[in-house]
Protein backbone atom coordinates (compact mmCIF):
# COMPACT_ATOMS: atom_id res chain seq x y z
CA UNK A 1 0.00 0.00 0.00
CA UNK A 2 1.75 3.71 -0.90
CA UNK A 3 1.89 6.24 1.72
CA UNK A 4 0.64 8.89 -0.25
CA UNK A 5 -2.74 7.32 -0.07
CA UNK A 6 -2.94 6.62 3.30
CA UNK A 7 -1.59 10.57 4.02
CA UNK A 8 -4.20 11.99 6.30
CA UNK A 9 -4.23 15.33 4.97
CA UNK A 10 -4.68 14.21 1.49
CA UNK A 11 -8.15 12.71 2.51
CA UNK A 12 -9.44 15.40 4.40
CA UNK A 13 -10.23 18.29 2.43
CA UNK A 14 -11.89 19.73 4.87
CA UNK A 15 -9.69 19.41 7.38
CA UNK A 16 -8.36 22.25 9.34
CA UNK A 17 -4.78 21.26 8.01
CA UNK A 18 -5.91 19.72 4.38
CA UNK A 19 -3.11 19.54 1.85
CA UNK A 20 -2.65 22.57 -0.14
CA UNK A 21 -2.28 23.93 -2.84
CA UNK A 22 -2.73 20.85 -4.97
CA UNK A 23 -6.06 20.09 -6.97
CA UNK A 24 -9.28 19.39 -5.33
CA UNK A 25 -11.49 16.96 -6.78
CA UNK A 26 -14.65 17.22 -4.91
CA UNK A 27 -14.66 21.02 -5.06
CA UNK A 28 -15.82 23.09 -8.19
CA UNK A 29 -13.17 25.71 -9.07
CA UNK A 30 -13.74 28.60 -7.20
CA UNK A 31 -14.31 32.40 -8.63
CA UNK A 32 -10.45 33.56 -9.53
CA UNK A 33 -9.67 36.43 -6.80
CA UNK A 34 -6.67 38.93 -5.55
CA UNK A 35 -5.39 38.01 -2.22
CA UNK A 36 -3.99 40.79 -0.04
CA UNK A 37 -2.24 39.76 3.41
CA UNK A 38 -1.76 41.94 5.85
CA UNK A 39 1.59 41.83 7.74
CA UNK A 40 2.80 45.44 8.30
CA UNK A 41 1.90 45.28 11.60
CA UNK A 42 5.28 45.38 14.59
CA UNK A 43 3.66 42.55 16.47
CA UNK A 44 5.46 43.71 19.66
CA UNK A 45 4.06 41.69 22.18
CA UNK A 46 6.45 39.04 20.89
CA UNK A 47 9.21 40.52 22.44
CA UNK A 48 11.52 39.46 19.45
CA UNK A 49 13.71 40.49 16.80
CA UNK A 50 11.99 38.14 14.57
CA UNK A 51 8.94 39.99 12.55
CA UNK A 52 6.35 38.78 14.33
CA UNK A 53 5.00 36.37 10.83
CA UNK A 54 8.03 34.61 10.31
CA UNK A 55 7.18 33.20 13.98
CA UNK A 56 7.24 29.29 13.23
CA UNK A 57 3.94 27.35 14.39
CA UNK A 58 4.34 23.53 13.77
CA UNK A 59 7.71 24.35 12.31
CA UNK A 60 6.32 26.58 9.71
CA UNK A 61 6.38 30.57 9.52
CA UNK A 62 2.96 31.60 10.50
CA UNK A 63 2.79 34.07 6.89
CA UNK A 64 3.82 30.52 5.17
CA UNK A 65 0.68 28.75 6.77
CA UNK A 66 -1.38 31.91 5.09
CA UNK A 67 -0.07 31.23 2.11
CA UNK A 68 -0.44 27.70 2.02
CA UNK A 69 -4.05 28.81 2.31
CA UNK A 70 -4.23 31.30 0.33
CA UNK A 71 -2.80 28.98 -2.51
CA UNK A 72 -5.25 26.29 -2.30
CA UNK A 73 -7.78 29.00 -3.80
CA UNK A 74 -5.76 29.74 -7.03
CA UNK A 75 -5.42 33.59 -6.81
CA UNK A 76 -4.65 35.71 -9.61
CA UNK A 77 -2.44 38.02 -7.54
CA UNK A 78 -1.26 37.43 -3.90
CA UNK A 79 -0.21 40.82 -2.39
CA UNK A 80 1.86 40.73 0.83
CA UNK A 81 1.95 44.26 3.00
CA UNK A 82 4.85 44.64 4.93
CA UNK A 83 6.32 47.25 7.17
CA UNK A 84 7.95 46.33 10.00
CA UNK A 85 11.01 44.15 9.35
CA UNK A 86 9.97 43.59 5.88
CA UNK A 87 12.92 42.96 4.37
CA UNK A 88 13.77 40.35 6.34
CA UNK A 89 10.33 39.06 5.98
CA UNK A 90 10.82 39.60 2.04
CA UNK A 91 14.69 37.54 2.34
CA UNK A 92 12.77 34.65 4.07
CA UNK A 93 10.20 34.35 1.43
CA UNK A 94 12.73 34.41 -1.20
CA UNK A 95 13.62 30.91 -0.58
CA UNK A 96 10.06 29.51 -0.95
CA UNK A 97 9.12 28.04 -4.34
CA UNK A 98 6.27 30.39 -5.06
CA UNK A 99 8.71 33.28 -4.32
CA UNK A 100 8.42 34.50 -8.04
CA UNK A 101 4.27 34.52 -7.48
CA UNK A 102 4.76 36.88 -5.20
CA UNK A 103 3.77 41.02 -4.65
CA UNK A 104 5.24 42.60 -1.91
CA UNK A 105 3.76 46.24 -1.48
CA UNK A 106 5.57 48.47 1.85
CA UNK A 107 3.40 50.40 4.16
CA UNK A 108 5.55 52.72 5.69
CA UNK A 109 4.43 54.18 8.31
CA UNK A 110 1.42 52.03 9.40
CA UNK A 111 -1.55 54.22 9.67
CA UNK A 112 -4.07 51.53 9.52
CA UNK A 113 -5.68 48.46 7.99
CA UNK A 114 -7.07 50.16 5.20
CA UNK A 115 -4.00 52.82 4.38
CA UNK A 116 -2.60 48.96 4.32
CA UNK A 117 -4.56 47.79 1.75
CA UNK A 118 -4.51 51.15 -0.15
CA UNK A 119 -0.56 50.09 -0.57
CA UNK A 120 -1.74 46.87 -2.05
CA UNK A 121 -4.10 48.57 -4.76
CA UNK A 122 -1.50 48.63 -7.69
CA UNK A 123 -0.90 45.21 -7.93
CA UNK A 124 -4.27 43.78 -7.68
CA UNK A 125 -5.76 42.42 -10.89
CA UNK A 126 -8.38 44.69 -11.64
CA UNK A 127 -10.24 42.14 -13.74
CA UNK A 128 -11.19 40.22 -11.02
CA UNK A 129 -14.31 40.91 -9.08
CA UNK A 130 -13.16 40.29 -5.53
CA UNK A 131 -10.31 41.00 -3.54
CA UNK A 132 -9.65 38.78 0.10
CA UNK A 133 -7.82 40.62 2.49
CA UNK A 134 -6.16 37.86 4.85
CA UNK A 135 -4.20 38.86 8.06
CA UNK A 136 -0.36 37.10 7.93
CA UNK A 137 -0.76 36.40 11.91
CA UNK A 138 -3.99 34.19 11.59
CA UNK A 139 -2.69 30.85 10.54
CA UNK A 140 -4.89 28.41 10.67
CA UNK A 141 -7.91 29.82 9.19
CA UNK A 142 -9.23 26.70 6.19
CA UNK A 143 -9.26 27.40 2.65
CA UNK A 144 -13.21 25.95 2.84
CA UNK A 145 -14.02 28.82 5.57
CA UNK A 146 -12.69 30.77 2.47
CA UNK A 147 -14.87 29.32 -0.21
CA UNK A 148 -17.80 29.74 1.95
CA UNK A 149 -16.91 33.63 2.26
CA UNK A 150 -16.22 34.20 -1.07
CA UNK A 151 -19.42 32.13 -2.33
CA UNK A 152 -21.45 34.57 -0.09
CA UNK A 153 -19.48 37.44 -1.33
CA UNK A 154 -20.73 37.06 -5.08
CA UNK A 155 -18.63 39.39 -6.77
CA UNK A 156 -20.56 42.41 -5.97
CA UNK A 157 -21.58 42.28 -2.11
CA UNK A 158 -18.92 42.65 0.84
CA UNK A 159 -18.63 39.84 2.62
CA UNK A 160 -17.03 39.85 6.49
CA UNK A 161 -15.90 36.72 8.39
CA UNK A 162 -17.76 37.39 12.07
CA UNK A 163 -17.43 35.37 15.13
CA UNK A 164 -19.83 35.19 18.38
CA UNK A 165 -17.99 35.53 21.44
CA UNK A 166 -18.55 35.02 24.85
CA UNK A 167 -15.91 38.01 25.94
CA UNK A 168 -15.56 40.42 22.41
CA UNK A 169 -12.66 42.13 24.18
CA UNK A 170 -10.27 44.03 22.04
CA UNK A 171 -11.78 43.47 18.84
CA UNK A 172 -14.24 45.43 16.52
CA UNK A 173 -18.19 44.61 16.97
CA UNK A 174 -20.61 44.48 14.31
CA UNK A 175 -23.58 46.32 14.27
CA UNK A 176 -26.88 45.24 12.90
CA UNK A 177 -30.19 46.98 12.04
CA UNK A 178 -33.66 45.76 13.27
CA UNK A 179 -33.72 43.18 10.36
CA UNK A 180 -30.27 41.91 10.88
CA UNK A 181 -28.89 43.61 8.02
CA UNK A 182 -25.16 44.40 8.95
CA UNK A 183 -24.57 48.62 9.29
CA UNK A 184 -21.50 49.01 9.77
CA UNK A 185 -18.07 47.78 12.07
CA UNK A 186 -17.19 50.14 15.32
CA UNK A 187 -13.87 49.32 16.74
CA UNK A 188 -13.68 48.59 20.28
CA UNK A 189 -11.96 52.20 21.45
CA UNK A 190 -14.78 54.07 19.14
CA UNK A 191 -17.63 51.93 20.54
CA UNK A 192 -20.83 53.25 23.05
CA UNK A 193 -21.28 51.14 26.14
CA UNK A 194 -24.09 49.09 24.26
CA UNK A 195 -22.11 48.46 21.07
CA UNK A 196 -19.30 47.68 23.81
CA UNK A 197 -22.13 44.58 25.03
CA UNK A 198 -22.09 42.96 21.50
CA UNK A 199 -20.44 39.78 20.77
CA UNK A 200 -20.66 39.48 17.50
CA UNK A 201 -17.17 40.52 16.28
CA UNK A 202 -14.99 41.29 13.31
CA UNK A 203 -12.82 38.68 12.72
CA UNK A 204 -10.61 41.07 9.89
CA UNK A 205 -11.11 38.29 7.04
CA UNK A 206 -13.37 40.44 4.43
CA UNK A 207 -13.81 39.59 0.61
CA UNK A 208 -14.50 42.98 -1.26
CA UNK A 209 -15.96 44.26 -4.38
CA UNK A 210 -12.20 44.94 -6.31
CA UNK A 211 -13.77 47.67 -8.65
CA UNK A 212 -15.39 49.46 -5.22
CA UNK A 213 -11.61 49.77 -3.75
CA UNK A 214 -9.91 52.83 -5.16
CA UNK A 215 -12.98 55.01 -4.37
CA UNK A 216 -13.84 53.68 -1.21
CA UNK A 217 -10.26 53.85 0.38
CA UNK A 218 -9.84 57.50 -1.16
CA UNK A 219 -12.64 58.44 0.61
CA UNK A 220 -12.00 57.24 4.24
CA UNK A 221 -10.61 59.59 7.03
CA UNK A 222 -8.49 59.38 10.06
CA UNK A 223 -10.89 60.85 12.49
CA UNK A 224 -11.23 58.28 15.51
CA UNK A 225 -10.23 57.22 18.69
CA UNK A 226 -6.44 55.86 16.98
CA UNK A 227 -5.91 58.37 14.13
CA UNK A 228 -6.28 55.21 11.94
CA UNK A 229 -7.37 54.52 8.43
CA UNK A 230 -10.00 51.73 9.71
CA UNK A 231 -10.60 48.94 6.90
CA UNK A 232 -13.58 48.23 9.11
CA UNK A 233 -14.84 51.56 7.91
CA UNK A 234 -15.73 50.39 4.20
CA UNK A 235 -18.38 48.48 5.47
CA UNK A 236 -20.47 51.76 6.16
CA UNK A 237 -19.26 53.32 2.76
CA UNK A 238 -20.70 49.89 1.05
CA UNK A 239 -24.10 50.60 2.75
CA UNK A 240 -24.52 54.04 2.06
CA UNK A 241 -23.21 53.20 -1.66
CA UNK A 242 -26.45 50.30 -1.70
CA UNK A 243 -23.44 47.80 -2.61
CA UNK A 244 -25.11 44.76 0.13
CA UNK A 245 -22.90 43.79 3.34
CA UNK A 246 -22.90 40.11 3.87
CA UNK A 247 -21.18 37.91 6.64
CA UNK A 248 -19.45 34.60 7.44
CA UNK A 249 -19.53 33.18 10.84
CA UNK A 250 -16.77 30.83 11.67
CA UNK A 251 -17.89 28.30 14.22
CA UNK A 252 -14.24 27.34 15.35
CA UNK A 253 -12.87 30.17 16.75
CA UNK A 254 -9.65 29.21 16.61
CA UNK A 255 -9.67 29.46 12.65
CA UNK A 256 -9.41 33.14 13.17
CA UNK A 257 -7.54 33.82 16.38
CA UNK A 258 -4.48 35.50 15.96
CA UNK A 259 -1.05 35.41 16.99
CA UNK A 260 -0.10 38.04 19.09
CA UNK A 261 2.62 37.09 21.79
CA UNK A 262 4.08 33.54 22.54
CA UNK A 263 1.25 32.30 24.43
CA UNK A 264 -1.15 32.59 21.95
CA UNK A 265 1.24 31.42 19.62
CA UNK A 266 1.71 28.30 21.68
CA UNK A 267 -2.07 27.84 22.09
CA UNK A 268 -2.19 27.84 18.51
CA UNK A 269 0.34 25.24 18.24
CA UNK A 270 -1.31 22.76 20.33
CA UNK A 271 -4.89 23.15 18.82
CA UNK A 272 -2.60 22.29 15.64
CA UNK A 273 -1.00 19.88 16.90
CA UNK A 274 -4.49 17.76 18.57
CA UNK A 275 -5.86 18.23 15.29
CA UNK A 276 -3.27 16.35 13.15
CA UNK A 277 -3.32 14.25 15.89
CA UNK A 278 -7.14 13.55 15.26
CA UNK A 279 -6.37 13.38 11.42
CA UNK A 280 -3.39 10.75 11.96
CA UNK A 281 -5.37 8.61 14.30
CA UNK A 282 -8.44 8.75 12.45
CA UNK A 283 -6.50 7.46 9.10
CA UNK A 284 -5.46 4.26 11.46
CA UNK A 285 -2.36 5.79 13.29
CA UNK A 286 -1.94 4.54 16.70
CA UNK A 287 -0.50 7.42 18.84
CA UNK A 288 0.15 6.22 22.53
CA UNK A 289 -0.89 9.46 23.82
CA UNK A 290 -2.35 11.91 21.08
CA UNK A 291 -1.37 15.34 23.48
CA UNK A 292 1.92 13.99 23.14
CA UNK A 293 3.46 13.89 19.88
CA UNK A 294 4.88 17.26 17.68
CA UNK A 295 4.80 17.09 14.38
CA UNK A 296 6.47 19.94 12.07
CA UNK A 297 5.88 19.72 8.95
CA UNK A 298 4.48 16.51 7.12
CA UNK A 299 3.93 12.98 8.46
CA UNK A 300 3.32 10.02 5.82
CA UNK A 301 2.08 7.08 7.79
CA UNK A 302 1.16 3.63 5.95
CA UNK A 303 -1.27 1.35 7.91
CA UNK A 304 -0.94 0.01 11.29
CA UNK A 305 2.14 2.50 12.33
CA UNK A 306 2.20 2.82 15.93
CA UNK A 307 3.76 5.66 17.49
CA UNK A 308 5.03 6.30 21.10
CA UNK A 309 5.12 8.88 23.49
CA UNK A 310 6.74 12.33 22.70
CA UNK A 311 8.32 11.62 19.39
CA UNK A 312 9.04 14.75 16.76
CA UNK A 313 8.95 14.73 13.56
CA UNK A 314 10.55 17.14 11.51
CA UNK A 315 10.06 18.45 7.68
CA UNK A 316 9.13 15.51 5.90
CA UNK A 317 8.79 11.98 7.70
CA UNK A 318 7.22 8.61 5.80
CA UNK A 319 7.05 5.78 7.74
CA UNK A 320 5.82 3.06 5.38
CA UNK A 321 3.41 0.30 6.80
CA UNK A 322 3.81 -1.23 10.43
CA UNK A 323 6.64 0.96 11.73
CA UNK A 324 7.12 1.25 14.77
CA UNK A 325 8.42 4.44 17.12
CA UNK A 326 9.87 4.12 20.09
CA UNK A 327 9.41 7.04 22.68
CA UNK A 328 11.60 9.87 22.60
CA UNK A 329 12.29 9.71 19.07
CA UNK A 330 13.37 12.55 16.54
CA UNK A 331 13.11 12.07 12.70
CA UNK A 332 13.35 14.67 10.27
CA UNK A 333 13.42 14.32 6.94
CA UNK A 334 13.54 10.70 6.89
CA UNK A 335 12.17 7.28 4.93
CA UNK A 336 11.49 4.43 7.29
CA UNK A 337 10.50 1.34 5.36
CA UNK A 338 7.59 -1.15 6.11
CA UNK A 339 8.10 -3.23 9.42
CA UNK A 340 11.20 -1.16 10.36
CA UNK A 341 11.57 -0.61 14.30
CA UNK A 342 12.97 2.68 15.69
CA UNK A 343 13.43 1.87 19.37
CA UNK A 344 13.67 4.32 22.47
CA UNK A 345 15.32 7.55 22.02
CA UNK A 346 16.50 7.79 18.45
CA UNK A 347 17.58 10.72 16.53
CA UNK A 348 17.26 10.08 12.96
CA UNK A 349 18.32 12.93 10.29
CA UNK A 350 18.24 12.84 6.09
CA UNK A 351 18.35 9.11 6.15
CA UNK A 352 16.36 6.28 5.43
CA UNK A 353 15.96 3.01 7.14
CA UNK A 354 15.12 -0.12 5.06
CA UNK A 355 12.47 -2.61 5.26
CA UNK A 356 12.54 -4.79 8.78
CA UNK A 357 15.63 -2.85 10.39
CA UNK A 358 16.07 -2.20 13.62
CA UNK A 359 17.80 1.33 15.07
CA UNK A 360 17.96 2.16 18.85
CA UNK A 361 17.80 2.34 21.54
CA UNK A 362 20.07 5.60 21.63
CA UNK A 363 21.57 5.48 17.59
CA UNK A 364 21.89 8.40 15.58
CA UNK A 365 21.39 8.72 12.38
CA UNK A 366 23.02 11.75 10.44
CA UNK A 367 22.73 12.82 7.10
CA UNK A 368 23.39 9.87 4.50
CA UNK A 369 23.01 6.68 6.10
CA UNK A 370 21.26 4.60 4.35
CA UNK A 371 20.74 1.18 5.82
CA UNK A 372 19.33 -1.88 3.71
CA UNK A 373 16.59 -4.19 4.65
CA UNK A 374 16.82 -6.33 7.93
CA UNK A 375 19.94 -4.01 9.31
CA UNK A 376 20.71 -3.46 13.10
CA UNK A 377 21.58 -0.39 15.02
CA UNK A 378 21.97 -0.73 18.03
CA UNK A 379 23.11 1.69 20.73
CA UNK A 380 25.28 4.40 20.54
CA UNK A 381 26.13 3.84 17.17
CA UNK A 382 26.23 6.91 15.01
CA UNK A 383 26.35 6.85 11.68
CA UNK A 384 26.89 9.52 9.17
CA UNK A 385 27.16 9.61 5.10
CA UNK A 386 27.27 5.92 4.93
CA UNK A 387 25.25 2.88 3.49
CA UNK A 388 24.74 -0.24 5.30
CA UNK A 389 23.41 -3.05 2.74
CA UNK A 390 20.97 -5.92 3.95
CA UNK A 391 21.05 -7.54 6.98
CA UNK A 392 24.35 -6.03 8.54
CA UNK A 393 24.92 -5.75 12.52
CA UNK A 394 26.39 -2.49 14.20
CA UNK A 395 24.69 -3.20 17.69
CA UNK A 396 27.58 -1.16 20.01
CA UNK A 397 29.36 1.74 20.40
CA UNK A 398 30.30 2.36 17.28
CA UNK A 399 30.86 5.41 14.83
CA UNK A 400 30.59 4.69 11.06
CA UNK A 401 31.20 7.81 8.63
CA UNK A 402 31.84 7.89 4.96
CA UNK A 403 31.63 4.03 4.79
CA UNK A 404 29.84 1.55 2.43
CA UNK A 405 29.31 -1.32 4.28
CA UNK A 406 28.05 -4.43 2.34
CA UNK A 407 25.80 -7.08 3.10
CA UNK A 408 25.74 -9.51 6.12
CA UNK A 409 28.49 -7.57 8.19
CA UNK A 410 29.11 -7.58 11.40
CA UNK A 411 30.62 -4.37 13.45
CA UNK A 412 31.81 -5.31 16.77
CA UNK A 413 31.86 -2.77 19.79
CA UNK A 414 33.30 -0.15 19.82
CA UNK A 415 34.54 0.16 15.92
CA UNK A 416 35.61 3.62 14.65
CA UNK A 417 35.74 4.47 11.13
CA UNK A 418 38.97 6.98 11.29
CA UNK A 419 37.51 9.39 8.27
CA UNK A 420 38.75 12.48 9.09
CA UNK A 421 42.53 13.24 9.01
CA UNK A 422 41.99 17.02 9.72
CA UNK A 423 41.84 18.51 5.92
CA UNK A 424 40.16 15.90 4.39
CA UNK A 425 37.80 13.16 4.69
CA UNK A 426 37.89 9.62 3.37
CA UNK A 427 35.73 6.04 2.67
CA UNK A 428 35.84 3.22 4.30
CA UNK A 429 34.38 0.15 1.89
CA UNK A 430 33.82 -3.28 3.79
CA UNK A 431 32.68 -5.93 1.68
CA UNK A 432 29.88 -8.49 1.99
CA UNK A 433 30.23 -11.07 4.90
CA UNK A 434 33.22 -9.21 6.84
CA UNK A 435 33.37 -9.72 10.69
CA UNK A 436 35.28 -6.68 12.11
CA UNK A 437 36.26 -7.85 15.74
CA UNK A 438 35.52 -5.11 18.70
CA UNK A 439 37.27 -2.17 19.33
CA UNK A 440 38.88 -1.85 15.73
CA UNK A 441 40.09 1.56 14.16
CA UNK A 442 39.31 1.39 10.29
CA UNK A 443 42.22 3.95 8.94
CA UNK A 444 40.44 5.36 5.74
CA UNK A 445 41.20 5.40 3.15
CA UNK A 446 40.73 1.22 3.39
CA UNK A 447 39.19 -1.43 2.10
CA UNK A 448 38.08 -4.73 4.08
CA UNK A 449 37.55 -7.87 1.68
CA UNK A 450 34.33 -9.91 1.65
CA UNK A 451 34.33 -12.74 4.08
CA UNK A 452 37.55 -10.79 5.80
CA UNK A 453 37.87 -11.21 9.57
CA UNK A 454 39.85 -8.29 11.42
CA UNK A 455 40.80 -9.37 14.91
CA UNK A 456 39.61 -7.40 17.55
CA UNK A 457 41.68 -4.44 18.77
CA UNK A 458 43.27 -3.78 15.49
CA UNK A 459 44.02 -0.76 14.21
CA UNK A 460 43.77 -0.94 10.20
CA UNK A 461 46.12 1.10 8.05
CA UNK A 462 46.21 -0.75 5.04
CA UNK A 463 43.60 -3.36 3.10
CA UNK A 464 42.26 -6.37 4.76
CA UNK A 465 42.28 -9.41 2.08
CA UNK A 466 39.15 -11.32 1.53
CA UNK A 467 38.82 -14.24 2.97
CA UNK A 468 41.76 -13.98 5.49
CA UNK A 469 42.31 -12.78 9.11
CA UNK A 470 43.85 -9.72 9.49
CA UNK A 471 45.09 -7.89 13.38
CA UNK A 472 47.32 -6.06 14.21
CA UNK A 473 47.87 -6.22 18.11
CA UNK A 474 50.60 -6.43 20.42
CA UNK A 475 51.95 -9.55 21.63
CA UNK A 476 50.43 -10.80 24.90
CA UNK A 477 52.67 -10.58 27.71
CA UNK A 478 52.53 -12.34 31.23
CA UNK A 479 55.03 -12.04 34.11
CA UNK A 480 54.25 -14.66 37.01
CA UNK A 481 56.87 -12.76 38.96
CA UNK A 482 55.15 -9.31 39.15
CA UNK A 483 53.81 -8.37 42.40
CA UNK A 484 51.12 -5.25 43.08
CA UNK A 485 52.06 -2.44 44.80
CA UNK A 486 51.28 -2.26 48.18
CA UNK A 487 50.66 1.18 49.67
CA UNK A 488 53.67 2.38 52.45
CA UNK A 489 52.77 2.98 55.57
CA UNK A 490 54.06 5.86 58.10
CA UNK A 491 56.71 3.68 60.06
CA UNK A 492 58.28 1.67 57.25
C1 LIG B 1 -8.45 44.67 13.51
C2 LIG B 1 -9.84 45.17 13.09
C3 LIG B 1 -10.87 44.74 14.13
C4 LIG B 1 -10.83 43.24 14.27
C5 LIG B 1 -9.43 42.76 14.60
C6 LIG B 1 -9.37 41.27 14.55
C7 LIG B 1 -9.53 47.27 11.90
C8 LIG B 1 -9.58 48.75 12.01
N1 LIG B 1 -9.82 46.61 13.01
O1 LIG B 1 -8.13 45.36 14.70
O2 LIG B 1 -12.16 45.14 13.76
O3 LIG B 1 -11.73 42.82 15.30
O4 LIG B 1 -8.48 43.27 13.66
O5 LIG B 1 -8.13 40.81 15.00
O6 LIG B 1 -9.26 46.74 10.85
N2 LIG B 1 -1.77 45.88 9.85
C9 LIG B 1 -1.05 46.41 8.81
N3 LIG B 1 -0.87 47.76 8.76
C10 LIG B 1 -1.40 48.60 9.69
C11 LIG B 1 -2.14 48.04 10.74
C12 LIG B 1 -2.31 46.68 10.78
O7 LIG B 1 -0.55 45.69 7.96
O8 LIG B 1 -1.20 49.81 9.58
C13 LIG B 1 -1.95 44.41 9.89
C14 LIG B 1 -1.33 43.78 11.12
O9 LIG B 1 -0.02 43.32 10.84
C15 LIG B 1 -2.28 42.63 11.39
C16 LIG B 1 -3.62 43.13 10.88
O10 LIG B 1 -3.34 44.15 9.99
O11 LIG B 1 -1.93 41.48 10.67
C17 LIG B 1 -4.52 43.61 12.00
O12 LIG B 1 -3.90 44.66 12.68
P1 LIG B 1 -4.15 44.93 14.22
O13 LIG B 1 -3.36 46.11 14.64
O14 LIG B 1 -3.99 43.69 14.99
O15 LIG B 1 -5.69 45.34 14.19
P2 LIG B 1 -6.67 45.41 15.41
O16 LIG B 1 -6.56 46.74 16.04
O17 LIG B 1 -6.52 44.22 16.26
MG1 LIG C 1 -5.11 42.64 16.42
Amino acid sequence: MGLASLNPFGMAENSPLSRQGGTYRNHPKPEIMNIVILAAGQGKRMNSGLPKVLHALAGKALLRHVLDTARALEPARVCIVVGHGGEAVRAAASSWEDAAALCWALQEPQLGTAHALQQALPFLDKNEAATLVLYGDVPLLRAQTLRQLLQAQGREALCVLTAKLPDPTGYGRIVRDRNGGIVRIVEEKDASQPERALCEINTGIMALPTARLPGWLARLSCDNAQAEYYLTDLVALAVADGVPVTSVSVDALWEAEGVNDQVQRAALERRWQRENAQALMRAGVHLADPERIDVRGELLCGRDVVIDLNCVFEGRVELGADVAIGPHCVLKNVRVAEGARIHAFSHLEDCAVGEGAIVGPYARLRPGAELGPQVHIGNFVEIKNSRVEAASKINHLSYIGDADIGSRVNIGAGTITCNYDGANKSRTVVGDDAFIGSNTLLVAPITVGSGATVGAGTTLTRDAPPEALTLSRAAQTTRIDWKRPVRKTKNS
